[in-house]
């Protein structure tokens, strides 16, 4: 567990280290508010401890930023004897609980043990509220032969125990093919439980997954059962495989190769008879070659790679998934809208979807809520971020000679290209040169031409 602590006397600052630290805490030591929200933005912690009157930014706004990074983590306010007024309105704001200074360190331990707890409890109940929704056979629209494939992948897969690997485009649906191969599997009429592998803080995982037994390590109180005991007999969902923390992985494949489990701070072998199905839309041969995945990870889960088709590549589908959708947020929101203009269907069937199924049911619930009649007159397509995100162009001015826009254009997607080779290679510029296909003394020269800049190359 990883505590923010902020407090700006440096007498009292020091001992509460010395004291989280003792309790096995990590701690990240800061003398004011602005300090405290700087870690804020680029660190993930599991609870913060803060001073209420300092210098600056006080606690309060520390609370707020905590709260904005992280809407379920616990935060302790620290208040001087006699303002409890103030301790009473962070309350008021979300802080998880207050202690007064000067306070005996035991009761400090105490209440930080108890904020952990909540805080595993966040995790843990968002996951068992992920697993609710998942059971019985989803709702699958689709009649391409794109998709024909993937079913027919699913379905012969379906009754055995080999482990399936689902990678595809974000929003293409591995999720809910995930949801398909378990229930058109024998199991069926056993658990299914999805884990998000990023969502949660790399030092939680491991009990997430395994469980832990009662004092396995400070605040464990009790006994915790993980998501692979839970999935007995049943499904485990790995999803965003792919981003999930090394040493985990190593964890993890163990796990898969034994076919048990050990709670973490016990010793007993749990023999495990649970289905893995895994989900990422990163490309992991990628991320082994670039020392972010493990190999032996890789191979051990791809027993059965299945492909997700882009929804471009799905021939009929949008204007099928589109129907469904409308359906579905007309009866939702109440609304008597039942279909689509011409136009509009023309539109659907002719968009490339680079958000796929995701960005194709956000459009259709944003214009039924805009539809003024009973049918959708037009989709509006260019607000979908999908369009910003992945598939902007260039603004290339086209009222000029042929050859002065070809230019800018070479130059816009030749710049593109070194600094996603710069990217993969961490600004390696000899491997770079390698994966564009050009010498290392063409690639300087480009560079150059093109201004791409040291600062703004990435870092490994
Ligand atoms: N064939 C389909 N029929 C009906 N709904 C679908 C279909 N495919 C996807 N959806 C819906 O589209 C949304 C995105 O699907 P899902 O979450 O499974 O995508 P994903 O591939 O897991 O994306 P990401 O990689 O971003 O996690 C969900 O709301 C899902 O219910
Ligand atoms: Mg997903």
């Amino acid at each position: 567990m990883n505590v923010l602590l902020v407090e700006d006397k440096s007498g009292m600052r020091d001992m509460l280290t010395r004291v989280l630290s003792r309790e096995g805490y990590e701690v990240t030591a800061c003398e004011d508010g602005r300090q405290a929200m700087d870690h804020l933005l680029g660190t993930r912690f599991d609870m913060v401890l803060t001073d209420l009157k300092m210098p600056g930014a006080d606690g309060f706004e520390v609370l707020r930023a905590a709260r904005a990074a992280d809407a379920e983590i616990p935060v302790v306010v620290m208040t001087a004897h006699g303002s409890i007024e103030a301790a009473v309105s962070a309350m008021r704001d979300g802080a998880f609980d207050f202690i007064t200074k000067p306070f005996d360190p035991d009761h400090l331990t105490l209440l930080l043990e108890k904020a952990a707890n909540s805080r595993r409890m966040a995790v843990e109940n968002r996951v068992l509220k992920r697993t609710a929704r998942h059971q019985g056979a989803p709702d699958l629209i689709g009649e391409s032969g794109a998709l024909a494939i993937v079913r027919e992948q699913v379905a012969r897969v379906a009754n055995t125990d080999t482990t399936v690997l689902l990678t595809g485009e974000s929003g293409t649906g591995k999720e809910l093919f995930a949801q398909l191969v378990h229930a058109s599997s024998p199991r069926k009429d056993g658990p299914f439980i999805a884990v998000n592998c990023a969502a949660v803080p790399a030092e939680l995982l491991e009990s997430e997954f395994f469980g832990h037994e009662k004092g396995a390590f400070t605040g464990a109180e009790g006994r915790r059962i993980g998501q692979f005991e839970l999935a007995q007999g049943g499904t485990i969902f790995l999803d965003e495989i792919g981003d999930m923390d090394l040493v985990l992985q190593a964890k993890l494949l163990r796990v898969l190769q034994e076919g048990c489990v050990t709670r973490v701070g016990g010793g007993t072998v749990i023999p495990l008879d649970v289905r893995v199905v895994a989900a990422t839309n990163q490309d992991l041969p990628q991320r082994v070659q670039q020392g972010r995945f493990r190999e032996d990870l890789y191979y051990r889960l791809s027993g059965f790679p299945i492909l997700i088709p882009p929804l471009r590549e799905r021939e009929g589908d949008p204007a099928l998934l589109a129907a469904h959708f409308v359906a579905r947020y007309a009866r939702e929101m109440g609304r008597p809208v039942s279909g689509f203009s011409a136009e509009a269907l023309a539109q659907v069937s002719a968009y490339d979807w680079p958000g796929n199924v995701r960005e194709l049911q956000n459009c259709v619930e944003r214009s039924v809520i805009l539809a003024t009649g009973d049918t959708i007159a037009q989709i509006d397509v260019a607000a979908s971020p999908g369009r910003v995100s992945q598939n902007s162009g260039p603004h290339i001015p086209l009222d000029r000679p042929l050859q002065e826009v070809a230019a800018d254009a070479q130059s816009h997607y030749e710049t593109a290209c070194i600094r996603r080779a710069l990217d993969l290679t961490g600004g390696n510029k000899t491997r770079a040169a390698e994966v564009l296909g050009v010498s290392y003394k063409t690639l300087l020269s480009k560079i150059k031409d093109y201004n791409i800049e040291p600062s703004a190359m990435p870092t490994p």
